[in-house]
């Protein structure tokens, strides 16, 4: 693979399959599993998807809701695995995927902070050094021993940034986790993905936000049903998808 390149995918293809009926209870299930009565609905969550993102790329994705978007970065994240196609990825990642997953929300947040990192592979030493760190960027001081489940979104969303970004990686993925915060904080954390990029960090992106993507990335690509309608720069593609909606 080209040095340039950290990720790589290659005529990618997710399918999920999809319950047709409603299936109440296991034994339910297990009884039509072995009558082999069992339907299911092949769906297409990403077909022939092929993109490459190169080192210090900050890349957009844009796509009305259920295109793929999520699906993608769940991908290039391990979630998922091909059904077909491949990717390839040349570095470490930090997921900012869904809000609230690594947290465990009858625990407080200083509880939170420690484990998620745990999630994320830092070591008990690592996240002692960094707490204050993640604290003073979530600003979330008087809050830190209330339970994350009396948090609001936008609260979550500050904690799980400050995480991820407390190194940095290689890349990292932000799926809409700006979309809860407030004025303010999408603004520290724009500054701070910058930083990331300037120390190399490559990012990748969604958002709803076409104008945000025209500011802060250099390419873009649309999804539509799965698939590609347009990769380029950043400001051609936002430009032709918002022309479209
Ligand atoms: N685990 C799953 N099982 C079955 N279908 C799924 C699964 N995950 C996603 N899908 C389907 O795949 C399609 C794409 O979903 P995805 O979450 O990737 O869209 P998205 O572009 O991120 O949308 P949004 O803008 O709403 O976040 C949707 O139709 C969704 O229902
Ligand atoms: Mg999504």
């Amino acid at each position: 693979m080209d040095n340039d390149i950290i990720v790589k995918v290659d005529n990618l293809g997710i399918c999920f399959n999809l319950a047709k009926e409603r299936v109440d209870s296991l034994k339910e299930y297990f009884l039509k599993f072995t009558k082999g009565s069992l339907h299911f609905e092949e769906f297409w969550a990403l077909k022939n998807v092929s993109i490459e993102i190169k080192r210090g790329d900050f890349y957009g994705l844009v796509g009305i809701n259920g295109s793929g978007k999520s699906t993608l970065l769940k991908t290039i994240a391990g979630v998922f695995k091909p059904t077909e196609g491949k990717v390839t990825v040349n570095g470490t990642i930090a997921p900012l995927i869904e809000l609230g997953a690594g947290f465990d929300m009858d625990l407080t947040a200083r509880e939170n902070i420690y484990l998620n990192g745990a999630v994320l592979g830092f070591s008990k030493k690592f996240m002692d050094d960094h707490f204050q760190d993640i604290v003073d960027f979530s600003e979330l001081h008087d809050f830190l021993d209330v339970p994350l489940k009396n948090y609001s979104s936008g609260m979550v969303a500050r904690i799980a940034f400050a995480i991820a970004t407390v190194t940095d990686p290689d890349i990292l993925i932000a799926d809409e986790v700006l979309s809860v915060g407030d004025y303010a904080f999408q603004e520290k954390c724009e500054k701070r993905m910058e930083q990331l990029l300037a120390n190399g960090t490559t990012v990748i992106f969604v958002s709803h936000s076409t104008e945000q993507v025209k500011r802060l990335c250099n390419k873009a690509t649309w999804l539509e049903h799965g698939k590609i309608i347009m990769t380029g720069d950043a400001e051609t593609v936002c430009d032709a998808y918002s022309q479209r909606y």
